[in-house]
C-alpha cells in the first residue's frame, strides 16, 4: 500500500523577538499573567523581507534540503495560511516562483490553525492517487499583521514563523496512517477575523472594527480541548495504535494550559508531547511544522515511530493524524 511519508522538515522564524517585557510597555499587562494563563515567554515578529510567502519559501528550502529533493521535482505546493501578503495569487504560487518549483502546481489551504494538518491530508490523498509525486506541505503565518495591538487579550498569544515538510511515497511501513478531519462553522462567531474592508458599500458588514483577529477566548479554550482530544481518539481508533504506542505528540501550540488539560485527557505521558508555545506563542499553521521541524533536528523521531498530529483552529476546524515516522 502506498503511505505519504515525511522526507524533510524545514522551519523559518522572524529575527526580531518581542518579549512580555516588552508587552508591558504596550498594553495593560504582565509577564507573569501572560506566563500562567499562555506559557507563553516570548514571540518572533516579522521584518522588512520577512512577509508570510518569504518565510514559507525559506522553510521549504530546508525541508528540500534535508529531503535531498531538488524545488524542480516538486509537484505540488500547499501552504496553510490565512496571512498571506496577497489575497491573490496564492501564498502556494509565490513560494513557487521563490524557490524556481517550476513543474509544481499550487495552491493554499485556509484552515486556521488546522491548515497544516489539513495540507497534509491532502498531499497524501494526492500521493495515493500519484506515488511519483513530491509534494510540498507549508504552514506560515504573520499574525502580527492581523493583531490589535491595543487589545490585550489577543496581542499576547500569536506570533509569526514558518515550517514546511516534504512529502512523497514511503517505503515500507512509513508514512501517513491515517487521519481525520472536522469542521464545525456554526461556531465561527467564538474566533475569526474580517477581511479587507469591502469597496462594495453594500457589503460593508455592519459591525466592522477592522481586519483583527477576535476571539471568546474560555469558550475557544473548551472547544479546543474537546475536540482535539475527540479527533485524536477517533484516528487512534481507526488505526488501531494504543495511546502508549505514541512515540511523541506534535500538537498545534496555541496555550499551555490547553496542552496541559489535553495530555491529562490523552493518558500520554506529559513528556510525549513536544511543545515551543513559550519560545514563538501560536504561529497558527505554522506551529506544528515549526514543532515538528524542531523535534526533528533534536533527534527526538525515530524511524518507525507513530508520531500523533492535533490541531484546532477558527471554522472551526480540528483534526488529528498519525504517521510513521
Ligand atoms: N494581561 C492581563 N490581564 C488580562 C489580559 C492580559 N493580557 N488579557 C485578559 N486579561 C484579564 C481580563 O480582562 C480579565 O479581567 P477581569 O477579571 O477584570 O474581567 C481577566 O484577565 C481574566 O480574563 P479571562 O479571559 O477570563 O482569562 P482566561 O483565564 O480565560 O485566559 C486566555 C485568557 C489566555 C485567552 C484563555 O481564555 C485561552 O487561552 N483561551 C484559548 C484561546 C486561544 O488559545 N486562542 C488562540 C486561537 S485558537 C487556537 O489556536 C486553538
Amino acid at each position: 500500500m502506498t503511505r505519504a511519508a515525511i522526507l524533510g522538515t524545514g522551519s523559518c522564524l522572524p529575527r526580531r523577538v518581542l518579549t512580555n517585557a516588552e508587552l508591558e510597555k504596550m498594553v495593560e499587562t504582565t509577564d507573569e499573567w501572560i506566563t500562567v494563563r499562555t506559557g507563553i515567554r516570548e514571540r518572533r515578529i516579522a521584518g522588512a523581507g520577512e512577509e508570510t510567502s518569504k518565510l514559507a519559501a525559506e522553510a521549504a528550502r530546508k525541508a528540500l534540503a534535508m529531503a535531498g529533493v531538488a524545488a524542480a521535482e516538486i509537484g505540488l505546493i500547499v501552504v496553510g495560511t490565512m496571512t498571506c501578503e496577497k489575497a491573490m495569487p496564492s501564498c502556494a504560487c509565490l513560494v513557487q516562483k521563490e524557490i524556481g518549483a517550476v513543474n509544481a502546481f499550487a495552491m493554499d489551504i485556509n484552515a486556521a490553525c488546522s491548515g497544516f494538518l489539513f495540507g497534509m491530508d491532502v498531499a497524501e490523498k494526492y500521493i495515493k492517487a500519484d506515488p511519483t509525486l513530491k509534494v510540498l506541505v507549508i504552514g506560515a503565518e504573520t499574525l502580527s499583521t492581523r493583531t490589535n495591538w491595543e487589545d490585550r487579550t489577543t496581542c499576547v498569544l500569536f506570533g509569526d514563523g514558518a515550517g514546511a515538510v516534504v512529502m512523497a511515497a514511503g517505503d515500507g511501513e512509513r508514512g501517513m496512517l491515517g487521519s481525520r478531519l472536522f469542521a464545525d462553522g456554526s461556531l465561527w462567531h467564538l474566533l475569526h477575523m474580517d477581511a479587507a474592508p469591502s469597496l462594495n458599500p453594500d457589503l460593508v458588514a455592519a459591525d466592522y472594527q477592522g481586519p483583527f483577529i477576535r476571539m471568546a477566548g474560555q469558550e475557544v479554550f473548551k472547544y479546543a480541548v474537546r475536540a482535539m482530544q475527540d479527533g485524536v481518539a477517533k484516528v487512534l481508533a481507526q488505526e488501531g495504535v494504543e495511546p502508549e504506542a505514541v512515540r511523541l505528540v506534535i500538537p498545534h501550540q496555541a496555550n499551555i494550559r490547553i496542552l496541559n488539560s489535553l495530555t491529562e485527557r490523552l493518558g500520554i505521558a506529559p513528556e510525549k508531547i513536544y511543545i515551543n508555545v513559550h519560545k514563538y506563542g501560536n504561529t497558527s499553521a505554522a506551529s506544528m511544522p515549526i514543532a515538528l521541524d524542531e523535534a526533528n533536528r533534536e533527534g527526538r523521531l525515530r524511524p518507525g515511530d507513530p508520531v500523533l498530529f492535533c490541531a484546532f483552529g477558527g471554522g472551526f476546524t480540528w483534526g488529528a493524524a498519525i504517521v510513521r515516522w
